[in-house]
This record gives C-alpha cells, structure tokens and sequence, in this order.
C-alpha cells in the first residue's frame, strides 16, 4: 500500500500532526514560523497527496500543477477561502475544506472586544497610562460613546455574524439589524433583529460588524460612498478580510471624521498596514488574531486534520467547500 503524504505549511496545533500520524499519513512540515514563498511551496508540495494551508499561503494554480495529478485536498486552516484558486482545483479535481463553527465564538468575541476597546479608547488610554500621563481624574477625559442599547449593524449573517448579533442583543441590550444575501427568520425570532439594505444599515448603525467573505462582490464593499453614509458617531468593526474595506477611503473618513472610529484586524495588504491608520488614536489595530483563542486554534487543527483523513480515506469531509 503507498503511504500518503501531507504538507503542513506552518506549525500549528500539533494535534493535527498526531492525529494525521495516526492514521498513518506521513506528515513533512515547515517547521518554521514563516510564510514559504511561492516557490519553495511549490517545491514543498511536489508529491504530496494533501495540503494543510493558512490563510496566508497562496495556492494557486501554479502550486496545484507542481503539487501533481495525486494531490486529493487543500484542507485550509481558516474558514476563508479566498487564498485558494478555488476554480483551479475545482479543474484539477481537488478538493478543498475549511475549519467553519469551531471558530465562530472566538470570532464574534473578538468582534465584541473591538469594538469596545475602540469605543471606549482602551488602547489609547493604556498608552496613555504607561506614558506616565495620568496627573489626575480627568472628569472629560477619554469620553466615548456608549454601547448599550445602540443599534449593532452586521453585514453578512452567516454564524460569526448571528452569534455577534446575539451577544450584543443579549449582552448590550443592542437592536440588531443586518443585512444578507438571504433572511435569517429564526435569527429574527430569536434576536428581534431587522433585515435591512446596506444603505440603511449604515444609516442606523451605531457600530457596523462587517462578516462577510471576501469575493469579487465583496471588494471594497465599504468605500467612500458608504461612509458618507454612516453615523459620523459610529465604529467601523472589520474581522472579515482587509480588502471588504477600500482602506485609503476609510483613511480619510477618519480623518475628517466621517466616523467615530474603526477596530480593524485585518487589513487590505497584510500583513502591511497603512502607515496613516498606525499614527489614528481613533483606530485599534490587531494583527488578524480574531480566531486565536486556544479553544478555537485546537479544534481548527483537528477540523483540518479530520477533513484530510477522511478525503485520503475516501470518505466525504466535514467542511467541504467545493
Ligand atoms: C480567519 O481569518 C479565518 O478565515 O479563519
Ligand atoms: C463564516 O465565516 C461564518 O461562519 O460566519
């Protein structure tokens, strides 16, 4: 019997690595904490029957050709896909999977955590604090506006979205309106939310959480227009993919204060980020951490594993994208 072969292209859990050993794949990795450049993984993947892939590996159809015609699954350790030539291993015959739910509470935490840290100038005032700043109680200092029985706004509601969009009902007593490709009648039951077009979404929302997949549709569905739009009293909240925001319009409504503020954690070209938003106190900035908790970061490498092992053994995957 031929062993089968998996690339893992970054350390991540190592309960994957063990449960992938397990079941008697072969596992070669990069065993360092850095992105491989398109040509080193295209070499790495030569031979390989599997590939265990970030967010920030490309995969292309380059690197599928030089993986080879055994090469069975592109198992992501992300729910994103938009790293993934997804046509060229649709053409190619590969199958690609992704670790969804397992995250979703570290998401929508972080969503939470953003946006009170931006709305409540958290990370200004400990700047502030360790500067040797605080002389004496400041009764105007580091005033923000107030989440509590605002309106949440969230464009796209898949799970992050409806559970964001619960916390902040049940947490902050917020209304939840949202808009999607499609209505969600149980979300409404449950949460008293109001679907409602992007126009008047913005319009209403006091912090707009945008948790919808990067795609063609998607690229900067946030641009200037839109802020014009916005509350000049709301926050901009951006867990998704950097690129949903058009990242210089988002710069200079800030600056003419279009809007309150933005948490973002990713950014239109990571891991770069616009030296403009950098010098913002109006901005909280976090480096694509939305699903890093120890909880989520563990269950997404079992997810991944579990998905190879099924497609090498083949079986159907938990998380098929195409
Ligand atoms: C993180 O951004 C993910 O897509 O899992
Ligand atoms: C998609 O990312 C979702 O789970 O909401």
């Amino acid at each position: 019997m031929n062993i089968k072969k998996v690339f893992i292209c970054r350390p991540i859990p190592e309960i994957a690595e063990e449960m992938l050993k397990k079941a008697g794949i072969q596992v070669e990795k990069n065993p360092l904490d850095k992105i491989l450049s398109p040509d080193e993984l295209k070499k790495k993947v030569a031979g390989m029957d599997a590939v265990l892939s970030l967010l920030s590996d490309k995969i292309t159809a380059e690197v599928l050709a030089s993986a080879g015609s055994q090469l069975k699954i592109v198992a992501n350790y992300a729910v994103g896909v938009d790293n993934i030539d997804i046509r060229a291993c649709q053409a190619q015959g590969v199958m690609v999977t992704n670790t969804p739910d397992v995250l979703t509470e570290a998401v929508a935490e972080h969503v939470l955590a953003l946006t009170l840290a931006t709305t409540r100038r958290v990370v200004e005032a400990d700047r502030f604090t360790r500067r040797g700043e605080f002389k004496q109680w400041m009764p105007l200092g580091f005033i923000g506006p107030s989440l509590f029985g605002k309106t949440m706004g969230i464009i796209g509601m898949g799970r992050i979205g409806s559970l964001t969009g619960e916390m902040a009902h049940s947490g902050f007593k917020m209304k939840v309106i949202y808009f999607d490709l499609k209505r969600d009648k149980e979300f409404e039951n449950k949460t008293g939310a109001k679907f409602a077009s992007i126009a008047k979404l913005l319009k209403n929302a006091d912090v707009v959480s945008l948790n919808v997949p990067l795609t063609p549709k998607t690229k900067h569905l946030i641009s200037s227009q839109e802020f014009k739009q916005m509350k000049q009293t709301a926050t901009l909240i951006n867990t998704s993919r950097g690129p949903v925001v058009d990242e210089k319009a988002l710069v200079s409504a800030l600056k003419s204060k279009e809007i309150w503020g933005a948490g973002l954690d990713v950014f239109e070209e990571e891991p770069k980020v616009n030296p403009e938003l950098i010098k913002m106190d109006n901005v909280v900035l976090t480096p694509h951490i939305a699903s890093a908790t120890s909880e989520a970061r563990d269950a997404m490498a079992e997810v991944a594993a579990k998905n190879i092992i099924a497609v090498l053994g083949g079986k159907k995957p938990l998380n098929q994208v195409c």
